[in-house]
C-alpha cells in the first residue's frame, strides 16, 4: 500500500508511489493514453494512464470518469519541467468513489449570476481556489505581523446596542426585548481593549446595510482593526505602511504560484515598499481642481475622485487631515487647525479606493462630550467608552483595512465578489 500524499506535497515524494485523494478536474485522451487533470485543493497534477501498462479494468474505470468525479490515484510521482506544476504522476492503479453527473460548471465562459449561483461549486475553479489561497496568506501575514510586533488579538462583540460608523447603514435585530444591531466596527470596543492590553488589534466579520451596489461594496466584510495606546497620528501612518508593505512582499514571497493563475503584474506589487507617499485633503482638493474636476472644499470623494488622486502614485497614498464636518465624531481635531482631523485614508494604486480608514482618537472628556451632544448620541449607551476619556486618558490612534478590498487589489481583481468565499451582496444572500 503506497502512502497517501497531497499533490502540493508531490516534490517530496519523487519516484515513490502515492496514493492521492482528488476529484477529476479535466481529461483528454490520445488513443492508448489517457490524461487525468486532478485537483485536490492544494493543487493541480496531470496523471497519464498508459493502456498496455495499467490493464483493461483501471483503463475502463478511467474512461467513465466525468468532470469532478471523486477518486483514489495511486502513480509514480515523476519530475516533468513541461507541465505547469513541474510534476506527473504515472498512473498505476485508481479507486473511484463518486462519480459525479452532469457537473453544471463546463469549462467555458459562464454569466456572472450563474456561477454566483453556483458559488458553492465555483469556488472548485483554478482561479477561485487561487483567490481563496492568497486570501489566506494575506491573513497568515497579518497575524505575523502584529505577533512580531507585541500586540494582543481581541475579539470585539458582534452585537452591539449602538454605533460606531453613523446609523444610516446599521443591520437591526431584536436582543430578546432590546435591540441589538450586527457590529460596523469594534473600533470602539478596541479603544477599551488598548487601555487595558496596550497594543490590540482585532479580525472578526463587520456589517453594513448599504444600499450601495459597486464593485467595492460588500454589506458583509472582514476587517483587521488595531488600536494603540500612546501612539499619535504620525506614528499610526508608520504602522499602516509597515503592515501593507508586509502583506505584499509576503503574498509575494509565498503566492508566486497562484499569482500566476490570476495573471497578475507582480512588477506593480513588488514596489510596495514603505515609506507611503502622504498628502493633504488640502493638496488633494487643489490637485483635483487643477486637473479641472468641479469640487469645493469640504465635500468627501467619491470612488472616481479616489482613482484619480491615486493615478499620480504606484504606491499606496494617504490622504490625511479631512474636514471635521464629514467625519466620524470620535476623530481629534488638528491642534493646529480645528476644521480638520488627525485622520487618513490609505487609497490603494490601479484603482482600488480606499483600503485603510484611521486616526487619532478624541482623548479630551470635554471635546468627546461636546461631540456626542453635536451627533445627538445617546450618552447612556455609551457611557462606558466616556469613561474611557475619564479614567487615565492617554493620546491613542488605531486604523481599520479591509480585508476584502486589499484581497482585490492584491490579486487584480474587478469585483470584490470573488475575494471572499460566500459573499453577502446588495440582493444576494444565496447560497
Ligand atoms: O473607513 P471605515 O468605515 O473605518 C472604520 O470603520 C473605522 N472604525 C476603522 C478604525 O479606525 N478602527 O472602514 C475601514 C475599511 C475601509 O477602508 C474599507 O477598506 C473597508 O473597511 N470597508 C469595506 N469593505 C467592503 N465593503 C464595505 N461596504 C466596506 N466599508 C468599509
Ligand atoms: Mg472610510
Amino acid at each position: 500500500m503506497s502512502g497517501k500524499c497531497m499533490i502540493g506535497e508531490v516534490n517530496r515524494h519523487v519516484g515513490d508511489q502515492v496514493t492521492i485523494g482528488c476529484w477529476l478536474h479535466n481529461k483528454r485522451s490520445s488513443g492508448k493514453i489517457q490524461f487525468l487533470q486532478l485537483r485536490d485543493g492544494s493543487g493541480f497534477i496531470q496523471a497519464v494512464l498508459v493502456k498496455n501498462e495499467v490493464g483493461e479494468q483501471i483503463w475502463e474505470a478511467a474512461s467513465h470518469l466525468t468532470q469532478e468525479s471523486s477518486l483514489y490515484v495511486t502513480g509514480t510521482v515523476r519530475e516533468e519541467p513541461r507541465s505547469q506544476s513541474g510534476y506527473e504522476l504515472t498512473v498505476t492503479g485508481l479507486e473511484i468513489i463518486q462519480i459525479s453527473s452532469e457537473y453544471p460548471i463546463a469549462p467555458k465562459e459562464h454569466g456572472v449570476d450563474f456561477l454566483m449561483d453556483h458559488r458553492h461549486l465555483w469556488i472548485r475553479s483554478p482561479r477561485q481556489r487561487a483567490i481563496l489561497v492568497v486570501r489566506s496568506q494575506i491573513i497568515r501575514a497579518i497575524q505575523q505581523f502584529f505577533d512580531e510586533r507585541g500586540f494582543h488579538l481581541v475579539d470585539p462583540p458582534i452585537l452591539t446596542p449602538s454605533s460606531c460608523e453613523g446609523t444610516t447603514n446599521l443591520f437591526h435585530t431584536k436582543y430578546f426585548d432590546e435591540d441589538a444591531y450586527l457590529t460596523q466596527s469594534g473600533q470602539l470596543y478596541m479603544e477599551a481593549a488598548a487601555m487595558a492590553l496596550g497594543k490590540v488589534y482585532s479580525f472578526g466579520p463587520t456589517f453594513r446595510a448599504e444600499k450601495s451596489k459597486t464593485r467595492r461594496h460588500l454589506i458583509e466584510f472582514w476587517m483587521i482593526e488595531p488600536e494603540m495606546a500612546f501612539v499619535d497620528h504620525e506614528e499610526n501612518l508608520e504602522v499602516q505602511e509597515q503592515f501593507v508593505s508586509h502583506i505584499i512582499q509576503s503574498v509575494l514571497q509565498n503566492c508566486a504560484a497562484e499569482l500566476k493563475v490570476l495573471e497578475r503584474d507582480t512588477s506593480k506589487l513588488e514596489k510596495i515598499v514603505a515609506p507611503f507617499p502622504r498628502i493633504s485633503y488640502d493638496e488633494a482638493v487643489e490637485f483635483l481642481q487643477k486637473q479641472g474636476v468641479e469640487f469645493e472644499w469640504g465635500e468627501d470623494f467619491g470612488a472616481p475622485h479616489e482613482t484619480a488622486i491615486a493615478e499620480a502614485y504606484d504606491k499606496p497614498v494617504f490622504i490625511t487631515k479631512y474636514p471635521t464636518s464629514f467625519k466620524a465624531f470620535y476623530m481629534k481635531p488638528d491642534p493646529d487647525r480645528p476644521e480638520v482631523v488627525l485622520c487618513a485614508d490609505m487609497i490603494a494604486p490601479e484603482g482600488y479606493g480606499e483600503i485603510i480608514g484611521g486616526s487619532q482618537r478624541i482623548d479630551d472628556p470635554e471635546l468627546m462630550e461636546q461631540r456626542f451632544q453635536e451627533h445627538n448620541l445617546s450618552k447612556e449607551a455609551y457611557q462606558w467608552y466616556l469613561d474611557l476619556r475619564k479614567y487615565g486618558s492617554v493620546p491613542h490612534s488605531g486604523f481599520g483595512l479591509g480585508l476584502e478590498r486589499t484581497v482585490a487589489w492584491i490579486c487584480g481583481l474587478d469585483h470584490v465578489r470573488e475575494t471572499i468565499p460566500f459573499p453577502r451582496l446588495l440582493y444576494r444572500l444565496y447560497p
